[in-house]
């Protein structure tokens, strides 16, 4: 069979099973998209992207309208009619931190089940993350029961874990830095290999060939890393701030200088947020814990993330004194820009706090609108335009680094706000030009 005809079936309609599916089926190959949202099937099929992700949608009219693509409610029919299936199914936190593994089991049970009736070979590849064992321990045994097959002899099985960003998914689904295979057995590995060698053709990325629980390690062990940079730059940031002259921008560009440190990650701010570092930094943490291990950076790193938010609170607070009935401007909502994305976003964690201290909270974001009023209800203000946001305003919080926000100046601030306080607590403005003009304060910025 010519590699291009491999077929495709996908099952989990989020940003890494959609963006997949329509790379994949961009470069000519056949995919179902399964999910067991009706909704979503829907506006699948009719182009409509279900989140906000940067070129996403053209993406996905070119590949409906070629006809490589189509979603599907129907699991099964979608493995049946498939050579490969990908699961990339959420695996979100349990209270205890640990993942809840219930879609993943129940997409491995219907898989199981069309394997008992298909005919040949089939290789289902593991994309969601999972903890060191799953695939192994939970995956294969789910799938063999329901299929009576055996992995490695009548079915592949490959744990392969995503490493794109949100904002620029799609491009890092095309340009990837790296490949992770964690094979089952070497037929497994081979097959994956195989179709990538032929998506990538000659952009093939850096691979490296491991075992399940390997590939497992390794995409908790590089989410643990950027996170733990975080959290290390904001904590720089906040001892900056108590020294005069000191600014943790130069600070983290001198350190970016060295190679063994590198410039990337150390951006000071409010602290992370989005679907993955938080689930997956307390899923590393509470699978260590199980095992009688205390993961102490970790356990700092999260806790360190997780008064960010507070810190923002404190330097509002020490431009306004209190921050009861003020009205403040909070720019920004997503966790990042170029997505509409809030899971876990410092800007909940700042609303909340504010709400807390009777703060009136008025909120702009260019595409995270709908899901934000999804959390706050009525409790917040939201509009339409930055400047809407800025009227009339106490103070205004830069919470997401959205390009738009940088084409504000200090006049804008100053005729727009009651008062022109500007809390950056994503370094987007110059100190220099800010502080003359405005009330400026920023994190990491001494005083
Ligand atoms: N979002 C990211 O940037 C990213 C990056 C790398 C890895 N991951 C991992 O990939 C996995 C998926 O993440 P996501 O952000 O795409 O998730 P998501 O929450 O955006 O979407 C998961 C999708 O799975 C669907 N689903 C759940 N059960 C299903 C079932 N039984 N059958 C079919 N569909 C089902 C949900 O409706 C949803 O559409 C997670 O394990 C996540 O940790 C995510």
């Amino acid at each position: 069979m010519e590699l291009s005809q491999v077929r495709l079936s996908i099952i989990g309609a989020g940003y890494v099973g959609l963006v997949s599916a329509v790379c994949f089926a961009d470069r000519g190959y056949e995919v179902t998209l399964s999910s067991e949202d009706p909704e979503k099937v829907k506006q699948i099929n009719n182009c409509i992207s279900p989140f906000y992700e940067k070129d996403l949608e053209e993406t996905l009219k070119k590949a409906v309208g070629s006809g490589k693509l189509r979603a599907t409610l129907g699991r099964e029919d979608a493995v049946l009619d498939s050579d490969v299936t990908f699961v990339a199914v959420g695996t979100p936190s349990k209270t205890d931190g640990s993942i809840d593994l219930t879609y993943i089991k129940d997409s491995c049970t219907k898989i199981g089940k069309v394997l008992q009736e298909k005919a040949g070979y089939h290789l289902v590849v593991v994309r969601s993350t999972v903890v060191p064992g799953t695939t192994q321990n939970v995956v294969k045994p789910i799938i063999e029961k329901f299929s009576r097959k055996v992995a490695g002899k009548d079915f592949g099985l490959v744990m392969q874990p995503e490493f794109l960003r949100q904002g620029s998914a799609i491009y890092d689904t095309i340009n990837p830095d790296r490949l992770i295979i964690g094979e089952h057995d070497p037929r497994s590995g081979e097959s994956l290999l195989n179709l990538y060698q032929e998506f990538y053709k000659e952009k093939f990325p850096p691979t490296l060939r491991v075992n399940l629980s390997s590939a497992e390690m390794i995409k908790y062990a590089s989410n643990a890393f950027l996170a733990t940079k975080i959290s290390f730059i904001n904590e720089v940031a906040n001892v900056c701030e108590k020294v005069r002259g000191v600014d943790v921008v130069k600070v983290a560009e001198g350190m970016g200088l060295d190679q063994r440190i590198g410039k990337k990650f150390l951006h000071a701010g409010p602290g992370f947020g989005g679907s993955c570092f938080p689930k997956d930094l307390k899923a590393i943490v509470a699978f260590a814990r199980e095992r009688n291990y205390r993961p102490k950076i970790l356990e700092s790193v999260l806790k360190v993330n997780e008064n960010q938010a507070n810190h923002i609170i404190e330097l509002a607070k020490s431009q306004l004194k209190t921050l009861r009935g003020k009205r403040i401007a909070v720019l920004g909502l997503s966790f990042k820009p170029e997505t509409d994305d809030i899971r876990e976003a410092p800007s909940i964690r700042i609303i909340r706090q504010l709400l807390k201290g009777g703060t009136e909270v008025i909120v702009y974001d260019p595409v995270a609108i709908k899901n934000a009023s999804k959390t706050f209800g009525k409790k917040i203000e939201y509009v339409d335009s930055v400047r809407s946001c800025l009227k009339n305003a106490d103070a205004a919080l830069i919470v997401t680094e959205w390009e738009e926000f940088n084409k504000l100046t200090p006049t804008d601030f100053k005729q727009l706000m009651k008062y022109p306080i500007v809390i950056d607590a994503r370094r987007i403005y110059d100190p220099a030009t800010y502080r003359s003009d405005t009330a400026y304060t920023a994190i990491g910025l001494g005083r």
